[in-house]
């Protein structure tokens, strides 16, 4: 596969998966424009902690948002990916559900134990049972058109997300920052894009390097959850087994864990997210992680991100490593698309009561 042959790209992706992934700044401009049309009760801003509810492509966005406001939210954020809630969950938590279909279970399970808990309550949704459930309740519903998958839509869920923060009351007008993302994110997709050749498209250059490998990518801080992105979109876009690692905790063992079998090292490609806007010591301890694996025999790939704060940093690199992700689906010939264990899955679980 030529990742230059646009038709051959193209043919690889009837879906129009690059296409959806090229509307990421206008997302984020819609779901903006759609958080500050939305008013909230003011009790929402006296709510003590923040749990935001998800899985996969639609926990994605919360993550990133708790580690994008984690200097300026003065409450605890905790992002929650399963079926009950935490004891510590009561009436003055606010509760976000993010589901894209809204007819994710866990997602559900979690917010309808929510509001029998009288939680202050919002739901982040294209439609479905969560959307249902929100009118019934009178709970102020972020709705939103997308025709793609879930993965897809990660600009709007950051920007509903956010948005939503901010009109509870619970982090700084976001605006200015959001304007100044969108901008770099539409000149950085003219690199990105598929019509954007090898040469000049990093997105495409990552996808070569990591063809017939396993991808380990580490990051700190606000980069955390974009590692996690990478990792779960080269699964589901590339059918690629791929993995992610947290800086400081990567040192305290997984540095240790690449040994052994001696086979899977040449597999390995590890992918440190760099940024300018980490702690001085995890600079410096990204900088020692990657000679000391390197020494070991290691191929250890640094990826500088682009940014002038950390909002910008993190929505960058969600870009460059979804574009690679798509890349990496064509060089292996399978459809980034389409998710059928996933699919399969879901419809056995929702033709099923109970443990079986
Ligand atoms: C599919 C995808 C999945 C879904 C997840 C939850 O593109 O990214 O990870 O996001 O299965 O489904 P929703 O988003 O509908 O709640």
């Amino acid at each position: 596969m030529d990742l230059d042959n646009r038709e051959a790209l193209r043919a690889n992706d009837p879906g129009g998966l690059g296409a959806r992934m090229a509307e990421f700044p206008g997302q984020l401009l819609e779901g903006w424009r759609i958080a500050r049309a939305t008013d909230l009760p003011s009790r929402y801003g006296d709510a003590t902690a923040v749990a935001i509810l998800g899985m996969g492509g639609s926990a994605i966005g919360g993550g990133l948002v708790k580690a994008i406001v984690t200097d300026s939210c003065p409450v605890p954020i905790q992002d929650i990916r399963d079926y009950r809630l935490p004891a510590a969950v009561g009436p003055h938590t606010l509760v976000i559900a993010s589901s894209h279909s809204g007819e994710t279970e866990e997602t559900l399970s979690a917010f309808e134990e929510a509001i029998s808990r009288g939680a202050r309550l919002a739901a982040v949704t294209t439609g479905g049972r969560l959307a249902e459930m929100a009118r019934k309740h009178d709970i102020p519903l972020l709705e939103f058109t997308h025709p793609g998958p879930p993965r897809a839509a990660i600009g709007f869920s950051v920007s509903l997300i956010l948005g939503l923060l901010w009109r509870a009351g619970l982090v700084p007008n976001a605006s200015t920052e959001m304007k100044g993302a969108v901008a770099l994110l539409e000149r950085a997709g003219a690199r990105l894009q598929e019509e954007s050749p090898t040469a000049q498209n990093r997105a495409k250059q990552i996808a070569q390097m990591l063809q017939g490998r396993i991808p380990v990518i580490y990051a700190a801080e606000h980069l955390s959850p974009v590692a996690r992105r990478w990792k779960t979109q080269f699964n589901e876009v590339a059918k690629t087994a791929a993995f992610f690692e947290i800086l400081p905790e990567f040192d305290h063992n997984a540095i240790e864990g690449t040994g052994f079998p001696e086979a899977a090292q040449s597999d390995l490609v590890l992918i440190s997210l760099v940024s300018a806007f980490y702690h001085e010591r995890s600079i410096r301890r990204a900088r020692l992680t990657a000679e000391i694996l390197s020494s070991r025999g290691l191929q250890v790939e640094g990826v500088d991100v682009e940014g002038d704060n950390r909002l910008e940093e993190a929505l960058w690199s969600v870009f460059l490593g979804d574009y690679a992700s798509l890349y990496l689906a064509a060089l292996n010939g399978v459809d980034p698309h389409f998710t059928p264990n996933l699919d399969s899955l879901k419809q056995q679980m929702a033709h099923s009561e109970g443990a079986d």
